[in-house]
């Protein structure tokens, strides 16, 4: 009998530091491990602003141009303009791509629909006019597609660095009239923007974007602090200049239960070494090249 006691307490006390140990390393990250390393061949291909390279950025044509070149997703980020629409375009200022000079906010979205975004393509393929779109027309243009196609919607601040109030709530408004929420992934550098997404609609997937400028904020620490720091926001993805991943950092990442994408990457060299460590997608300019190369 005294045996049995033994045994059983000996098992109790095993039992409790197994499961001690397994509750400590599930709550390391404080998250599931539910990414994984992919094939080159499973890469998402995301179209950055439609594919740049190929058509004039963030409009309907380059968006339509990356999804016939096979892009799985695409890329666009998104303003909004002084009477409340969301503007599809990169910069705050007019400028670059329509030269008008000016901001998005300063105009109304009619007024910016009536400007030709092709200012700033230079690329081989020529293209007739394009109007700059709101989300809603991009939507639409999805909508249409034969087969299903993902969008990263990027958020950006305005001229002076400021979040556009509203401007969450407008996006995930749209994204529930498309049905989208699944489909969609929302991006941004400012973290602040993320958060407050995730607070209106937890269904959404988020990616952090991680530059230099981050990068530099956080006092230029090694992978692990950086893997940290992203992880601490409790967001699905991070999505890193491409510059900046080194296989460390990708294993930081990884070992945190994070997806890892990477952008902008335009070249044979590089997409074939970031694809070969197992990223989970690649933002290009070029969809028709990683389509190529990749599947
Ligand atoms: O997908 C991320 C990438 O779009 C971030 O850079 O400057 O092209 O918006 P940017
Ligand atoms: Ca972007």
């Amino acid at each position: 009998m005294g045996c049995y006691r033994l045994v059983a307490a000996r098992a109790a006390t095993i039992l409790l530091i197994v499961s001690v140990a397994l509750l400590g390393f599930g709550c390391t990250s404080g998250r599931t491990t539910s990414q994984h390393e992919r094939e080159p061949s499973e890469t998402v291909i995301v179209a950055h602003r439609g594919g740049s390279l190929l058509a004039p950025e963030n409009t309907l044509a380059s968006f339509q141009n990356g999804i016939d070149e096979g892009a799985d997703a695409i890329e666009l980020d998104v303003h909004l303009s002084k009477d409340g629409q969301l503007i599809v375009m990169h910069d705050p200022s007019l400028y670059r791509t329509t030269g008008k000079e000016g901001y998005i906010s300063d105009y109304t979205a009619d007024e910016i629909k009536a400007l030709d975004a092709r200012s700033s393509y230079s690329g081989q393929l020529a293209w007739d006019e394009q109007r700059v779109p709101t989300l809603d027309e991009v939507m639409q243009l999805l909508s249409r597609q034969i087969r299903p196609v993902d969008v990263q919607i990027e958020i950006k601040v305005d001229q002076w660095g400021n979040r556009y109030e509203g401007i969450e709530q407008a996006v995930i408004a749209v994204l529930h009239r498309y049905g989208y929420i699944e489909r969609a992934m929302i991006i941004s550098f400012d973290f602040p923007t993320l958060l407050e997404v995730k607070e209106l609609e937890p269904n959404l997937r988020l990616g952090a974007l991680v530059s230099r400028a981050y990068l530099q904020s956080i006092g230029l620490k090694g992978p692990r602090v950086v893997a940290q720091s992203i992880a601490d926001l409790d967001v699905e993805y991070v999505a890193i200049n491409y510059a900046y991943l080194s296989p460390t950092l990708y294993s930081e990442f990884r070992s945190r239960g994070l997806g890892i994408g990477t952008w902008t990457v335009n070249n044979e060299k590089d997409i074939r070494r970031i694809a070969a460590m197992g990223v989970d997608f690649i933002t290009s300019d070029r969809p028709d090249l990683l389509r190529q190369l990749l599947h």
